[in-house]
């Protein structure tokens, strides 16, 4: 259970994510404002940082706004993996098993955060801090194994790594995004034999 919380009965946009709203809406004309769905669903389960979901209320707020059905909502927003409609962690462990990662070890990763975090693929932590998933394809295959957490990409992981990413963001301590062998993107790992190593091999001089 992430959050054994009650719901609260309503909602609206604070100020800070109303602007954005606005924005999103402004992209389309009046009578396609519909086409700004997944934007205001992204930020109001944003602004509703605690829990990470889109409440029932906040589904109501943007049914009306865009003068869409509330059904017509609800299937939207059920199709879309990103959009929660339950409280989730305030950390979302997504870990990739497609099969570039696989051949790299993810496997050993989900079984090194199931035992540090003492939950499984599905589960949230008790102190609503950490939610566990198992994703397709993330598409950072080049730095397979790759695992993301909320909107960042940590790559080239080790169950080491992972081990100490999730202490570190338990303890509130920074943790660095992208490669954790310091890649530079998806340059080489060691010598390649078709003499390409490093960025000013293939640029024109
Ligand atoms: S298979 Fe894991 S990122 Fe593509």
């Amino acid at each position: 259970m992430a959050s054994s919380k009650t719901p609260p009965a309503s909602f609206s946009f604070r100020p800070a994510f109303a602007e954005r709203a606005k924005k999103e809406l402004a992209k389309y004309p009046p009578s396609r404002k519909q086409s700004a769905v997944l934007a205001l669903l992204d930020l109001a389960q944003r602004q509703n940082s605690e829990t990470n979901c889109v409440t029932d209320a906040a589904m109501d707020s943007i049914a009306k706004m865009l003068e869409i059905s509330r059904m017509r909502l609800e299937e939207i927003a059920s199709f879309y993996t990103m959009i929660h409609r339950k409280p989730i962690g305030k950390y979302h462990v997504q870990c990739c098993t497609t099969t570039p990662c696989m051949l790299r070890g993810s496997d050993s990763l989900v079984a090194a955060a199931e035992q540090k975090l003492g939950i499984r693929i599905g589960e949230s932590t008790s102190d609503g801090l950490f939610t566990l998933s198992r994703v397709e394809c993330i598409g950072a295959c080049a730095n397979a194994p790759a695992v993301q957490i909320n909107d960042d990409f940590y790559e080239d992981l080790s169950k080491e790594h992972i081990e100490k990413i999730l202490d570190n963001l338990a303890a509130g301590k920074p943790v660095t995004a992208g490669s954790q062998i310091m890649r530079r993107g998806a340059e080489p790992m060691g010598r390649s034999e078709t003499g390409i190593n490093k960025r000013s091999d293939y640029e024109m001089s």
